[in-house]
């Protein structure tokens, strides 16, 4: 089995659990996804969500992209790491009326609206302000994106964006308004996507919408299909660099775009994940009735994914050549759903061990909590070790 390459000689005086992130990687990533869309008139919003780690945002900043919102203070973080505000789209089915005005007071590139209630809101006060603020419409496409129940977002079901039978509405609150000026469309119908046959059906769904506006004599400068992108979380060794020629192919082939528009992209997880990987220590070699417990000084205040949408990660010892033997790796949180992985083939593991859980960059560190009493964990970067 081959290994992720890692430090672990200047991780010896480091206190675990921590963020380790390969920053090379990162860059090869972000020249990768510059190359694939520069010549193109695709925009990428980097999803802050995803990682807001500064050290990590000052790099995508400097390859020029934008950046995705999602709370006022997401935005006040993008504009302190470089990230221009006339780059900056806000989404979010909840915006506050602080974080309207935190947006309306920068002049950012656009709210994506998710509601009727909430254009409201930002119209009352942008005409307060006496501002124009552009806006598009997030649009529930009703699209499957085939993906895990909690990170589906683009379903009638789910809470997200206006539903069709919210847009002639829409579209009468705008044309009333002077403080509102309608610049595109925004869909995102979820993450981690793998069958990439749902951003198709994404951009069917896009062209017939547009079809619709113009129908009513409505265009739009831009249409943002948001983020979503998979990675492999099997093989970090092997893919650690998302497809992101394919992806971008496949829009340039089923979004036919008009002239003077502009495709925008979220992406988040794809541009993250691989770099970041969660090093602890093994604290305990538990011998259990039928299996054996490799306990672990990171847990799922650590890294929630595993508990929380039952995701896989990689796990590698990487102190250890010994042979292989197979181990439930958990967590020390008093709760049941604290496992990174059940039954891991790993080399023969011993207390104090480096243990590394793999692909961690995306939804790992912004996720992490102080449930009992726990310190965050600290980030570490290759550059600087
Ligand atoms: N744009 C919007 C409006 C979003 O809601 C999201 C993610 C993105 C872009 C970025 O999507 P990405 O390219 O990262 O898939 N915590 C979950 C993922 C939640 C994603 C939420 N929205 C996880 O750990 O899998």
């Amino acid at each position: 089995m081959i290994k992720g390459k890692f430090p672990t000689d200047k991780f010896q005086s480091l206190e675990t659990p921590f963020y380790y992130y390969d920053m090379d990687l990162l860059r090869e990533t972000l020249k990768t996804v510059k190359k694939e869309t520069e010549n193109k008139k695709y925009s990428i919003h980097y999803a802050l969500k995803a990682n807001a780690n500064p050290l990590i945002l000052k790099e995508i900043a400097a390859y020029g992209f934008g950046a995705d919102c999602v709370s006022g203070n997401e935005i006040l973080r993008a504009l302190q790491c470089g990230f221009p505000a006339s780059k900056i789209a806000f989404a979010g089915v909840g915006k506050t009326d602080r974080e309207i005005k935190i947006g309306l007071d920068n002049d950012i590139f656009c709210f994506n609206v998710e509601s009727l209630p909430e254009m409201e809101a930002i119209e009352r006060l942008a005409s307060e302000t006496g501002k124009t603020t552009r806006i598009a419409l997030r649009i529930n496409p009703n699209v499957d994106a085939h993906t895990h129940k909690y990170i589906t977002t683009g379903l009638e079901e789910n809470k997200f964006g206006l539903n069709e039978p919210d847009l002639p509405k829409a579209i009468e609150l705008i044309s009333r308004s002077s403080h509102l000026q309608l610049i595109g469309m925004h869909f995102h119908i979820g993450s981690q996507i793998t069958d990439m046959s749902s951003f198709e059906n994404l951009c069917v769904k896009a062209l017939e919408l547009q079809n619709w506006f113009s129908g009513r004599g409505i265009s739009f400068e831009i249409i943002n299909v948001g983020g979503g992108l998979g990675i492999n979380y099997h093989h970090p060794n092997h893919c650690p660099i998302a497809d992101f020629e394919a992806y971008f192919r496949l829009f340039g082939k089923y979004l036919k775009l008009q002239e003077n528009q502009t495709l925008h992209f979220e992406l988040g997880r794809s541009v993250v994940a691989p770099c970041g990987s969660l090093i602890s220590r093994a604290t305990y070699v538990k011998e259990g009735i039928s299996k054996k417990f490799l306990i672990l000084d990171a847990g799922m205040t650590d890294l929630l994914r595993p508990a929380l949408y039952q995701a896989y990660h990689h796990i590698e010892n990487i102190s250890s050549g010994k042979e292989y033997e197979t181990y439930d790796v958990v967590g020390p949180v008093c709760e049941s759903s604290d496992v990174f992985g059940e039954n891991i083939s790993l080399n023969q593991s011993q207390r104090g061990d480096f243990i590394a859980i793999r692909s961690a960059g995306a939804y790992g560190e912004t996720m992490a909590s102080a449930y009992n009493c726990r310190e965050l964990p600290a980030s570490y970067f290759s550059d600087s070790l």
